[in-house]
């Protein structure tokens, strides 16, 4: 909020200066203006509030046109987040209060007040009809302090109206049915543009217009300083010739920075867990598919996906009476009547296999007419070709696990696998598993090579897990359960992934702590905060909603037994569960996040702080993480700033995903922050252009914002770009750090600016002085350097990045620095701001304590100098 009030306050000195167009006080303005608040149905209603001033209620302007001062952030993106008939009305104590419809069924209107009508304090979505809907609800005083909201509720020709009185707009007495007449009906209908509004008509002092028509300048000019791109570089910097600057390292002006500066976060999203980053090569082995996964919308998304018969001989059914495992309720019955059918696997868009490679094959079965079955399995081509077999035989009519090894003769993207019963009869049949025995460090149910790999080679100092979105569910149902997902992978539970599609928790918490520990990255799973996603369309719209009070304390219990898990020896009882798992030694656990971007209301507040004071209580050596939202500002990030301080979180969690120019203008975001308050995780975020297209200026103007990162690094402790995977074909979101297919990985150039400062991080930041002989702020913006000292290896780092079309000649002096090893390593990332397949290259420069270097245009240099012992 400080940062924001600074921001305003600086715009409107701007103004006044600048011939951008400002409010200028004037000698002959009105006391008083008619304001006009209403919302448009364009965009299915979900352009939000918009205001309109006239002096004489007759000609209106609206500001904007059609700024949006408030937004619905009620139910899902694209289908929900409507604002209907908002109604706005000013209580006794000079509070606005503005109440609207949702949509046409749901028996809850919205409410928000403001002091303002510009910062609008949290959401509510009071449930007042449980049977019929609520529409065009209006506010009525009834006497001091107290209100009315009626609404009207339609059922086919019939209307009714209701109304509940509330003194607070947080309580409400019970619905009671109203005479229609009785209503007010105090809207009005307004020609705005040529259109006719609907909404409500309030005399305001002008000096609140003037606020308004200042927010809306602001936001113009905030919008178009924060979408400045390269594409018009040539007329920003068209005389632009090259520069020269210098830059003074002083290592006698240090401090202490945060060591786990960049980190990954990992999420179940765009198939990067199944088909993905977890090397199970069969899809749908546990036929939990289900039409609910998609909500209904795939008729072919059932307990079959992925999986067809071979053969006119066989028959397929699904049963779930007397599964292996409860959570794991549905198995495959195949009746063969013709030997030589069979049952195929499709994989994730077909199975990627190599020559010589061994494959370890698993499955469940048994005999039901206890007759022993030999089953063939084979690996097949596209065409039929044979890429390998094995086989075992089934001789139990009850569950039991069989394996065995396949050896790939081809190498080939898309074979399938088939299961062929050597005999007729039936056989039950369940978690039907091919790995590769390459997994990445030979982990047994364990992850993709490659992908495994090019995620360590950012040498992140933590992964976050599981999510995200997936990690509060969509409603309260899908909330991910850590325990859900330890344990043998037959017992687990799998659910729908709120992106829309399955996850199997094959990769669950043993297998990411198991990972964290082979990086060498910490572990820091983020637990739901009790409440689902805020986006979530199940469960009354899911964000209101919330583990009911009486669930809380089991849910309390749960988060605290993730510590014991993770850390608890092993002869305490979810210590002896890790053990038995195959980790008899603590994992180490020392980061929990609690929440994810969530509605920050009282619902939020209550079961966040249980679960936070709770941590506290038992494991002050946990720092926990809090959440403030999906973005940089608004509602749920001040909110939740303010919840965080008041309780001593010690850091919270901060999203943005922005614009390239949004990077360079508020590089000094960080500077500005108060060092009294909790530590910032930045874990979430990216820079993106239209159309969410990343290239070398996106990369760089992430490389310029890290800097800034590195210089706060007292308060930014770690940082994490998001999202991580996304599989080609399966991508519910853009832009990604890594896309791949089931044979390729193809990092995007953003991926190298991770790995350049993940492997170049440091602990202690060297003050840099940098002059450039160009004056002008948006050169200045354009370049930044950090310099670090990394303890571990006694390296000095020196990152300089160009965010500008000409190169900078540089005069680099390292101030008291001692004595340094005169060839340093430098890596360049440079390339058109266009180009999406720059590399970074390394090669040896000369170095001493002062030496010249060029940055050259649209460039991110690394140098990494050794100190003499
Ligand atoms: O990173 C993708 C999604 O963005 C995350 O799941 C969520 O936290 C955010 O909205």
């Amino acid at each position: 909020m400080k940062r924001f009030l600074f921001l305003l306050s600086f715009i409107t000195l701007l103004f006044a200066q600048s011939s951008i167009g400002a409010v200028l006080p004037t000698t002959n303005e009105p006391d008083s203006v008619y304001l006009f608040s209403y919302a448009t149905a364009k965009n299915s209603n979900t352009n939000g509030l918009h205001f309109a001033w006239s002096t004489d209620e007759k000609n209106w302007t609206s500001i904007g046109p059609e700024m949006r001062f408030l937004f619905c952030d009620y139910g899902r993106w694209g289908v929900e987040k409507r604002m209907i008939t908002p109604y706005l009305f000013l209580d006794s104590n000079k509070t606005w209060h503005c109440v609207w419809s949702l949509n046409e069924h749901t028996g809850t209107f919205a409410h928000a007040e403001s002091k303002d009508l510009i910062y609008w304090y949290p959401q509510t979505y009071p449930i007042i009809m449980t049977d019929n809907n609520c529409q065009e609800p209006e506010i009525e005083k009834l006497s001091e302090e107290k209100y009315a909201v009626s609404w009207i509720s339609t059922s086919g020709n019939q209307k009714k109206a209701f109304r509940v009185v509330t003194s607070d707009f947080k309580t409400y007495t019970p619905t009671q049915e109203m005479q229609l007449n009785d209503r007010m009906n105090a809207r009005k209908r307004v020609a705005i543009s040529g259109n006719q509004e609907y909404g409500t008509v309030h005399k305001v002092a002008w000096s609140l217009l003037e606020s308004l028509l200042n927010k809306q300048k602001l936001n113009a000019y905030r919008d178009q300083q924060w979408g400045e791109t390269t594409k018009t570089d040539s007329l920003r910097f068209g005389s632009l010739k090259t520069l020269n600057a210098t830059v003074t390292v002083d290592n006698s002006k240090t401090k202490k920075i945060s060591d786990m500066m960049i980190g990954v976060f990992f999420e179940d999203i765009n198939y990067a867990a199944d088909g993905g980053l977890y090397a199970e090569l069969l899809q749908n082995r546990d036929f939990e598919y289900a039409l609910s996964d998609k909500e209904g919308r795939d008729k072919t998304w059932n307990s079959k996906k992925a999986w067809h018969v071979a053969g006119k001989g066989a028959e397929l059914s699904i049963d779930s009476i007397s599964p292996i495992h409860p959570n794991n309720p549905h198995f495959a019955v195949l009746k063969i009547t013709e030997v030589g059918s069979g049952l195929v696997n499709e994989g994730f868009d077909g199975i990627a296999i190599k020559a010589g490679d061994k494959y370890d094959f698993s499955l469940f079965a048994g005999n039901p007419d206890q007759k022993n079955k030999k089953l063939l399995i084979r690996l097949i081509g596209k065409n039929g070709e044979n890429y390998g077999e094995t086989s075992v035989s089934v001789n139990s009519s009850r569950w039991k696990k069989y394996n065995a090894v396949l050896v790939a003769s081809q190498t080939a993207t898309d074979a399938t696998l088939e299961v062929i019963p050597q005999s007729s009869g039936t056989v039950k049949l369940d978690m039907i598993s091919l790995f590769p025995q390459k997994t990445f460090k030979g982990r047994k149910n364990g992850l993709r090579v490659d992908l495994a790999q090019i995620v360590a080679d950012i040498q992140p100092r933590f992964i976050r897990f599981p999510g995200g979105c997936v990690a509060h569910g969509d409603g309260i149902d899908n909330i991910y359960h850590w325990k859900n997902t330890v344990g043998p992978i037959e017992s687990r539970k799998p659910q729908k992934n709120l992106w829309g599609y399955h996850q199997t928790v094959g990769l669950g918490y043993f297998e990411y702590f198991q990972y964290c520990e082979d990086i060498g990255a910490a572990p820091l799973p983020v637990i739901a905060a009790g409440v689902p996603c805020q986006n979530s369309a199940t469960g009354g719209a899911g964000q209101q909603g919330g583990i009911p009070m009486c669930d809380m304390d089991d849910y309390v219990q749960e988060v605290l037994d993730l510590i014991e898990w993770a850390n608890g020896d092993v002869t305490t009882k979810w210590g002896k569960v890790r053990a038995d798992a195959g980790h008899p030694k603590p994992f180490n656990l020392k980061y929990v996040g609690i929440g994810n971007e969530d509605l920050i209301n009282d619902i939020f507040e209550e079961r966040f702080t249980m679960i936070f004071n709770a941590v506290k209580e038992k494991h002050p050596e946990i720092t926990v993480i809090g959440t403030v939202g999906p973005s940089f500002e608004g509602t749920d990030y001040v909110e939740g700033w303010k919840i965080a301080t008041k309780l001593g979180v010690p850091m919270v969690d901060e999203h943005y995903y922005q614009t390239p120019g949004w990077f360079i203008h508020n590089q000094d975001s960080y500077d500005k922050y108060d060092r009294s308050k909790p530590k910032v995780y930045l874990g979430e975020y990216a820079s993106h252009l239209p159309g969410r297209v990343t290239n070398i200026e996106t990369a760089l103007s992430e490389a310029l914002y890290l800097t800034a990162c590195e210089r706060n690094g007292d308060v930014v402790s770690m940082t994490s770009y998001a999202p991580l995977l996304a599989k080609e074909g399966h991508t519910q979101w853009n832009p990604d750090l890594i896309y791949f297919n089931n044979s390729e990985v193809k990092p995007t150039v953003d991926y190298f600016v991770q790995q350049l400062y993940g492997q170049n991080s440091g602990d202690t930041y060297l003050a840099s002085d940098v002059r450039i002989s160009d004056k002008t702020e948006a050169v200045q913006k354009r370049v930044a350097v950090s310099t670090v000292h990394d303890s571990k290896t006694g390296d000095l780092i020196v990152k300089l990045v160009n965010m500008l079309p000409v190169a900078v000649n540089t005069n680099v002096t390292l101030k008291d620095i001692g004595d340094i090893n005169p060839l340093a390593l430098r890596t360049i990332l440079t390339g058109l701001p266009t180009d999406k397949k720059a590399r970074p290259v390394t090669d040896q420069i000369s170095v001493s304590g002062g030496f010249p270097y060029t940055m050259q245009a649209y460039s991110f240099t690394v140098i990494r100098i050794k100190k003499k012992q």
